[in-house]
């Protein structure tokens, strides 16, 4: 019997850093990802993806952009990093992109010396809790109200090996 070939005609994606331009694009992901109170106002988006020290990475898939991720570090006691967000477009989730720009997150911090990545998430957004757990990272804590009231945040850290290669 002859087999018909399937053939994936979605293009492929893009990742590459962020660049000023893309500024306008990314806000318009974070208002289809977040609602307020949860949506981050525009100044303090713009305020962190500028800031030193932080690394933005972009999906694009033919020429649109599908999503982003940020991260930035600070030294405490060691460099550690923190993602701030990760977001993918809803008609592009369940691809990967996800993971993906979670992976070049990594690799960033991991390249600026930090020696672990965490984040906070909704208690609530399984979705989001998935991905980080499928990726290695493990619950560290909980932190009740933290998106309002009764609206608790998990709190979840991966340790980062320097050599992670992009
Ligand atoms: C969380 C979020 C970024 C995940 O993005 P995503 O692109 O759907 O993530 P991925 O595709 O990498 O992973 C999602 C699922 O798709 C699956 N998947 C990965 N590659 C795939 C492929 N090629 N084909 C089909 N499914 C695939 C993954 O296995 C994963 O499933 P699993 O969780 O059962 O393992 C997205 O849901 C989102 O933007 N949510 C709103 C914003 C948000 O809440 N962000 C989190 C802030 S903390």
């Amino acid at each position: 019997m002859q087999r018909r070939m399937k053939i994936d005609y979605s293009c492929p994606v893009l990742y590459r850093l962020y660049k000023p331009e893309d500024f306008v694009a990314l806000y318009a992901i974070e208002q289809v990802c977040f609602h307020p109170p949860d949506r981050f106002s525009r100044g303090y988006m713009r305020r962190l993806v500028e800031q030193p020290n932080s690394a933005t990475w972009i999906a694009e898939e033919d020429e649109s952009m599908s999503g982003f991720a940020l991260v930035e570090w600070t030294r405490e006691a060691e460099l550690a990093a923190y993602i701030q967000t990760l977001e993918v477009v809803p008609e592009r989730r369940g691809k990967g992109v996800g993971g993906e720009l979670l992976r070049r997150l990594e690799n960033s911090a991991s390249a600026a010396g930090a020696a672990l990545i965490w984040l906070h998430v909704d208690a609530e957004n399984a979705a989001a809790i998935r991905v980080y757990q499928a990726r290695g990272y493990v619950r560290h804590g909980r932190e009740e109200d933290y998106y309002g009231r009764n609206r608790a945040a998990l709190i979840y850290a991966k340790p980062l090996g320097v050599e992670q290669a992009i």
